[in-house]
This record gives structure tokens, sequence and C-alpha cells, in this order.
């Protein structure tokens, strides 16, 4: 269930208002781009993300948008998620009423999340850490509210380590920012390891722009 705070809008960065600005306009029409770019992309690799989740206990899904996950969520866990625009939530709930998934939805900032530390034994996230206006804090809060020994897992558009590529992505990040709310050029393995994550597995897909990464908090 959605709760039915809002978030206090008077303490919210100008930076985090834009991204749930930005998000509440696309999520009329969220599910329609992902429908295209969903089975070329993302498909297999969410399914590979979401099959190193622990298949009971705690797990949180920062970032859930409309759902799109939801249908690889590990029966046998508690599943908590939040998201900073309350149309994407509204999606989720939607979603998650029709597919009869049980999911706690909370409006919440990933960079000032209300759980204690080490509540979860898992978080995950997908194509979110291109929009948190400051990754490495959001980061450094998944790495707080996971158990020590807890696992993160997280499939990310990330900038290309190809130079030209590279260069092109920064030359058209603003463009991509107006269009879809997400940064194409995010640095996001320097921001895992620099949240303080320190084992850590990458895997490059797309030429190196779309990495699954998963990171486990010190013990
Ligand atoms: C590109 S969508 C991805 C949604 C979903 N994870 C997926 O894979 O389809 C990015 C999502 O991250 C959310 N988001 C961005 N910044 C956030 C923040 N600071 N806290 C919580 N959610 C945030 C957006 O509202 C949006 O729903």
């Amino acid at each position: 269930m959605i709760g039915t705070e809002k978030l206090p809008t008077n303490n919210e960065s100008r930076a985090a208002a834009t991204v749930r600005s930005r998000y509440n306009r696309v999520a009329r029409f969220y599910d329609f781009e992902q429908a295209l770019e969903e089975p070329v992309v993302f498909g297999r690799l969410r399914k590979a993300l979401w099959a190193d989740a622990p298949a009971t206990g705690n797990i949180l899904e920062v970032g859930v948008g409309t759902g799109v996950n939801m249908r690889h969520y590990p029966p046998g866990a508690k599943m908590t998620a939040i998201d900073i625009s309350d149309r994407m939530l509204e999606k989720a709930r939607v979603r998650a009423e029709r597919t009869q998934v049980a999911v706690d939805l909370r409006l919440m900032d990933a960079q000032h999340m209300d759980f204690a530390g080490g509540t979860f034994d898992a978080v995950v996230t997908t194509c979110v850490f291109c929009s948190v206006p400051d990754p490495i804090a959001g980061l450094c809060e998944v790495l707080r509210v996971l158990k020590p020994g807890g696992k993160a897992l997280l499939l990310e558009h990330v900038r290309s380590s190809n130079a030209v590529m590279g260069t092109m992505m920064d030359l058209m990040n603003p463009l991509a920012v107006r269009l879809s709310g997400a940064n194409i050029n995010r640095r996001t393995v320097e921001n895992v390891r620099a949240a303080g994550f320190t084992a850590m597995d990458v895997e490059s897909h797309m030429l190196g722009m779309v990495k699954t990464i998963r990171a486990t908090k010190p013990k």
C-alpha cells in the first residue's frame, strides 16, 4: 500500500523536486516506452539480476517506477519499494494489485531514506542512479540500510569507458536529461565504490553503456 505521506517539498532540494516532477510527467507513457526497449535491452538482464536476490528475507527496491521488476520479486521475500515520484508509485500500486504482488510501496527519496540502518538483506535498483540527483548520497543510504553482508544489486546505464563514446554521451547528456530525466553519463561503478562498497562484481553490456553491479556490504 502507498503511504498517505507526501514528501515535504519545503525540505526537498530543488534537484530532487525537478526529478520528481519529471517522472510525474513521464509516468503516463513510461510503460509504453519500456515495452519497446525491454525485449531488446533489459528483459534478460533484469531476470539475471533478480536471480541473485535472496529467496527470503527483507528486500528493498529503490526507484520502483511503475513496477516493471515486480514479476521478478522472489515469492518468499518481504518486499518494500520506494520512489520519489507519486505518479510512478501510483502506477506501481495498480500493477501490484493487478498482478497480486505483495509489496509495501512508499514515497521516499533514496538520498534520505526513513529506514533504520541494517534493515535489509538486499537492495535492488534498475535504471535509477542515472536520475538520483546526488548518486553517491543515495548509494551511501543503500549501504546504510543494508545488513552487514547484505547485497546491493544494480542494473544501470553508465558512461561508456570508450573515449569517443564517453565524450559523445557527455555532449548528449543535457538533452537526454530534458527528454527522459536520466543522465546517460553517470560513473556508477566508481560511485558505488565511493559510497563505501568494497567487494564488487561488475558485468558490462552494450559496449559498456549498461552495467550489472553486485556489491556486498562489509561485515
Ligand atoms: C528510469 S525509471 C526506472 C524505474 C524502474 N526501476 C525500472 O527499471 O523500470 C527511474 C525511477 O527512479 C526514480 N527516482 C529518481 N530519483 C529518485 C530518488 N532520489 N529517490 C527515489 N526514487 C528516485 C524515478 O522517480 C523513477 O521512477
